[in-house]
């Protein structure tokens, strides 16, 4: 058995547990990072592409803004299009000068690994059968095999960063949790295409057909999303079928028109809101989608897994720095403020947005009437577009 010691042991090197160990090294506390996938494999996951201002602005303060800089594409604004219309929600307007950078969450995760490994600092990939014991306690313990060697972590404090399917939440007795969870009664199909956007923002579409998305990674790829039934057999969605209904979806009155090019990508993410409290048992913290699940519309996922982890870091260097576990004892109340405002935005946006199953004509009435409430009134547009660039941190 290899024995190490650390600080804070974090299960995960999604965006939560990298940007975790980052935030921890700059405020001197030691951290050992574990992943049970290999580098390659998280620095090309496709996942979310949207970050709010405050993350844009801390990976500017942690020295990890350059080639965001560089390949990210700030945005002042989306549009919403419904009823053969586009609208544009002018963010700079509504927030006093806040937008949005389109960076992808794997180069997010190449930068802070990056990062990691340029410090010498520990993070273990391929790691297996993770295990977490004596949480209760105060010398808990992670325990896995690396290379064919039994290993075992002894720290202060466990981070639970290892995502919705990870072995933390569930290490938590019975009966701590309250679960308030919702299924919705659709996906998306993702598609990333090698083609240029069609427009220069962001387009969120609702139309009978069903919602769609049009979202962009560079100036020469574009991401689409649609949605789709929850169990959807990719293989049904040709091209040919894709970009059909994208172009239905969004269709407008006027000139626009819809680029399309040959498809590098398809995927399917299923839909649910889910919250699990409290964010933490004895020593153990969780943080991101270990403890929460929003759906992808308002791209809230990435942005709410930093939030909570910069609540942990402050908290872990108050304990260090001032021997106080106040901020420690507050986490969970400190960061379910944040989550539930996001689950709330993310569950309004996916509501105002998508067609549910058994809608009727006034179903679709709502529709049109909310969406043309959000595009008329500044104070509407408003409310959307602070959740979207992000509400303050504290
Ligand atoms: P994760 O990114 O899931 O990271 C957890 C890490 O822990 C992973 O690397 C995993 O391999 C590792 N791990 C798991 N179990 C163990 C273990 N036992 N031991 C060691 N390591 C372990 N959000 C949006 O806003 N827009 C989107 O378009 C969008 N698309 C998404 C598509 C998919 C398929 C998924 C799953 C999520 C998507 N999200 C999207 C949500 C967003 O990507 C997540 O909210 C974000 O990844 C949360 O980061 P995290 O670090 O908490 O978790
Ligand atoms: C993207 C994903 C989202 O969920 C969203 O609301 C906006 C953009 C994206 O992947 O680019």
């Amino acid at each position: 058995m290899m024995t190490m010691r650390t600080q804070v042991g974090i299960v995960g090197a999604g965006p939560a547990g990298l940007m975790l160990a980052h935030l921890l090294r700059r405020a001197g506390i030691d951290s050992i990072v574990i992943e049970n996938r290999s580098r390659r494999y998280i620095e090309e996951r496709i996942r979310a592409g949207v970050l709010e201002q405050g993350v844009v602005d801390l990976m500017h303060e942690i020295g990890l803004g350059a080639r965001m800089d560089r390949v990210g594409l700030v945005h002042r604004g989306i549009e919403l299009r419904f009823d053969r219309r586009g609208h544009r929600l002018d963010f700079a307007d509504l927030t006093g000068g806040k937008g949005i950078m389109v960076y992808a969450q794997h180069e997010v995760v190449k930068d802070l690994v990056q990062a990691r490994l340029d410090a010498g600092a520990p993070l273990l990939f391929e790691v297996e059968d993770t295990a977490v014991h004596e949480i209760d306690s105060t010398r808990p313990r992670i325990t896995f095999r690396h290379q064919d060697e039994e290993c075992e972590i002894l720290c202060d404090f466990i981070a639970g960063c290892d995502g919705f399917h990870g072995v933390c939440r569930p290490a938590i007795p019975p009966g701590v949790l309250t679960v308030h969870e919702r299924h919705y009664p659709f996906a998306w199909l993702g598609v990333l295409a090698q083609v240029a956007p069609s427009a220069d923002e962001l387009i969120y579409a609702y139309s009978e057909r069903g919602f769609t998305l049009h979202s962009m990674r560079s100036p020469e790829i574009s991401r689409l999303y649609l949605q789709v039934t929850p169990d959807e057999d990719l293989d049904a969605w040709p091209a040919e079928r894709i970009w059909e209904n994208l172009r239905a979806r969004s269709a407008v009155n006027g000139s626009w028109h819809l680029r399309d090019g040959p498809i590098l990508q398809k995927d399917l993410t299923r839909m649910r809101s889910f919250v699990a409290e409290p964010m933490q048992y004895g020593r153990l913290f969780l943080m991101g989608d270990a403890a929460h699940i929003v759906p992808p519309t308002g791209a809230k996922g990435l942005n709410l897994a930093i939030a909570d982890v910069r609540v942990f870091a402050r908290a872990v260097e108050e304990f260090y720095k001032a021997g106080a576990s106040d901020k420690l004892a507050a986490y969970s109340a400190t960061a379910l403020r944040r989550v539930w405002k996001a689950e709330r935005f993310s569950w309004w946006m996916t509501s105002m947005l998508h067609r549910f199953p058994d809608e009727d004509s006034f179903g679709h009435h709502m529709h049109l009437a909310e969406l043309d409430y959000v595009t008329s009134s500044r104070a509407a547009a408003t409310a959307l577009a602070e959740n979207y660039v992000g509400l303050p941190w504290d």
